[in-house]
């Protein structure tokens, strides 16, 4: 199977599924939950059994504004899933809620119970409220209320803090300007003069808006490539004051009214090295040249914008039809380059069109990474919507803008139906009996809390280990193996298993359909036997 998933069905159902395999390894999750803006016709029909909460939930279902309990309702909707999606987090992991004015206060709430963050980074898990500035509605009322959030958590502060952790993005806008450059390098050569005046006119003529255009100051040239001309003095005041030659005139350079920021000696290597950038004659105050190839990196920045409709345009040109608010991959990508490294798994259980596998796959092509993604959609479009999206992005889109994405950004996924859970009264009667494999994760993930790394089937069916245990599950998934002697734990079985734990200095913890062997004569040998379907449950070690 693909290490990239696509699951079709219920996240609460999904996210369960997953944890005996991923709990704890997934280090982004970045979720878009529907917004409660009572218009979006999201239906609550978590499978609660008690009767009354059933009523309570279906009563108003599908929920609009005049559903007095619908913050309520999502509340008891976003509970669950927001406690298993931390189960699923990475001591480092981090996780991304998209949301507007309608939840958000209710949600920063919940995420501070669930997620311990009463505190801000670094004294505590809340790192922040972004703010994405989507365009102005100058059609509103009253105010052009334009922009929603992005609310950032960590599983656990102290782990970034002592690892001293440090988030940074590229810079966007980058290609087209060394794109630019490249063309007027080749028209003029070493006219430097001739390209900085080509290159201000380009960035001047660029649209509000165009992420190069941030990056405007950086319209200078010589031969090492494209800088601009950062200020030399010294921003508090109190500089060193030293005479700087000019290389031209041979007189003293005016000196900052602050003084320099550098030592004599610093300034003295700068100059020998061409980074320093004087100006016609010593009257004019020199400056220092930094290079944009050694600052495309920066900080992310709480604020920021980013055209709303700019995704959809992008998004119904892509899929050939259109896809109510799919949020922007050019805004998620960042986000998962500030906080994943290359093999990294990054979850969205709320995957609407797929933007969030969009966004990793871009991401690994720039980066040469291999990121996993997997998504998890309850709607019928998980196919033809999600999945295709991602399908045309890796096999490539021929009415892209984007050279990359015409050619398709590579990878492959497995797309999945989410199965039956697994149910003891159905293991009982034989009617629903999961894989060797399913069932080995989900009773490794029950008795340890965590996820083995590889469980697999072995002819001894011994299936993975902690430091002080050995786990075996003695299970074929069909009727006639567990009601034959081959599925019980006998003699020889156990002396085998006891040979392995004594090889090993470890004891053994068995799961089979029925045994030959009391546990009074198992216990000296190191081996526990659990029943199945009835004991599975948490272990303890020694
Ligand atoms: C706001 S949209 C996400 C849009 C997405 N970020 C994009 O860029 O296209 C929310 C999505 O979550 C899905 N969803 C809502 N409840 C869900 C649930 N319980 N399980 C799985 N998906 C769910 C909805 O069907 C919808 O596609």
């Amino acid at each position: 199977m693909d290490e990239n998933l696509i699951i079709h069905g219920d996240n609460l159902h999904a996210l369960k599924a997953l944890l005996p395999k991923y709990a704890g390894k997934i280090k982004c999750i970045y979720i878009d939950p529907p917004y409660n803006t009572g218009n979006e016709g999201w239906v609550y029909n978590d499978n609660v059994t008690s009767p009354i909460m059933q009523r309570w939930l279906t009563t108003n279902s599908p929920i609009d504004v005049e559903d007095l309990e619908r913050h309520d309702k999502w509340l008891c909707m976003m509970w669950p899933r927001l406690h298993l999606l931390r189960e699923l987090l990475s001591e480092d992991g981090v996780i991304f809620i998209s949301i507007d004015d309608n939840e958000v206060h209710l949600l920063r709430a919940i995420m501070d119970e669930i997620f311990d963050a009463r505190r801000i980074f670094p004294d505590g898990n809340f790192v922040g409220q972004f703010v994405w500035a989507a365009g102005r509605k100058n059609n509103a009322r009253l105010f052009s209320n334009s922009h929603n959030y992005i609310l950032c958590y960590l599983n656990n502060h102290e782990f970034l803090n002592q690892s001293g952790t440090t988030w940074r993005v590229r810079k966007q806008g980058l290609e087209d300007i060394y794109k630019k450059h490249t063309e007027l390098a080749r028209k003029h050569g070493q006219d430097f003069p001739k390209i900085e005046g080509e290159l201000a006119a380009w960035f001047k003529g660029l649209p509000d808006g165009h992420s190069a255009k941030r990056h405007r100051h950086y319209c200078y040239v010589d031969s090492r490539g494209l800088y601009h001309a950062s200020d030399a003095s010294a921003p508090g005041g109190n500089g060193a004051r030293y005479p700087v030659l000019h290389p031209i005139t041979g007189e003293d350079c005016v000196v900052p009214s602050r003084g320099w920021v550098y030592t004599e000696q610093r300034m003295n290597a700068l100059i020998a090295d061409n980074r320093i950038r004087f100006g016609a004659d010593e009257t004019f105050v020199l400056t220092v040249k930094v290079y944009l190839k050694e600052s495309e990196y920066e900080t992310p920045y709480s604020v920021f914008y980013k055209d709303g409709r700019a995704a959809t345009k992008r998004l119904r040109s892509l899929l050939g039809k259109p896809f109510p608010f799919p949020k922007d991959e050019e805004v998620l990508k960042p986000l998962f380059e500030a906080v994943t490294g290359p093999g990294d798994i990054i979850l969205d259980s709320f995957a609407g069109s797929g933007t969030t596998a969009h966004a990793v796959l871009a991401l690994n092509k720039e980066d040469g990474g291999n990121r996993k993604f997997i998504l998890i959609e309850c709607e019928d479009y998980a196919d033809d919507i999600t999945a295709e999206r991602v399908r045309r992005v890796i096999n490539g889109v021929a009415s892209a803008r984007d050279a990359t994405l015409r050619q398709g950004f590579g990878g492959s996924f497995t797309y999945c139906e989410l199965g039956e859970p697994i149910d003891e009264a159905g293991m009982l009667s034989g009617e629903t009996l999961p894989s060797y494999v399913t069932l080995a994760n989900y009773i490794a993930y029950v008795a340890t809390g965590s996820s083995l790394d590889a469980v697999a089937r072995r002819e001894d069916f011994f299936f993975g280990e902690t430091e002080t245990l050995r786990f075996y599950l003695i299970y074929e998934p069909t009727l006639a193996f567990l009601e034959s002697n081959a599925a019980a734990l006998d003699g020889a079985r156990a002396a085998q298993i006891a040979a392995q734990c004594k090889a090993a200095g470890k004891k053994a913890y068995v799961w089979g359909a029925h045994k030959f062997m009391s546990q009074k004569d198992l216990t000296p040998m190191g081996i526990t036997f659990c029943q199945l379907p009835y004991n599975m449950h948490p272990v303890t070690d020694g």
